[in-house]
């Protein structure tokens, strides 16, 4: 029995790895994709788009849920401060505006 449970906390162990480097992974694939096409309006709040990294900014749109930003991202957005483009006006993939704005919002709260 006890063996048990301690391949059970071991399998355990051993996912959370698992999943904290696929995570790790999805962010830095989203770092490099914010600066090469998003950091143009993110980074200086351009047109009046949240910068990276304002939290108080960013808490009532993390609020909403991170499916909801995927999706105002991905297919644009007119809110109170100002118009994001479908993609920020590129042809990313859905995925790749996922693990974006997973980015942003990781850097932001
Ligand atoms: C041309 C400038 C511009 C570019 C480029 C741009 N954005 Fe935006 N973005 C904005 C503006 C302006 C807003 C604020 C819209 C509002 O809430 O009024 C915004 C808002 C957002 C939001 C918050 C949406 C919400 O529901 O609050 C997300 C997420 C986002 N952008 C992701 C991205 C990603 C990812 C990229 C790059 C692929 C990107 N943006 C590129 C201007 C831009």
């Amino acid at each position: 029995m006890s063996r048990f449970i301690s391949s059970a906390i071991c399998a355990l162990f051993v996912c959370s790895i698992c999943s904290t480097v696929a995570s790790a992974t999805d962010l830095a694939a989203g770092k490099t994709l914010f600066d090469a096409n998003c950091a143009a309006c993110h980074k200086t709040g351009l047109g009046g788009a949240p910068k990276l990294g304002d939290k108080a900014a960013w808490a009532p749109r993390i609020a909403q849920g991170i499916e909801v930003l995927v999706n105002h991202a991905d297919n644009g957005y007119d809110g109170k401060t100002g118009s994001m483009p479908a993609k920020g006006g590129t042809t990313l993939t859905t995925a790749q505006i996922g693990d974006t704005v997973n980015y942003m919002a990781e850097q932001s709260k």
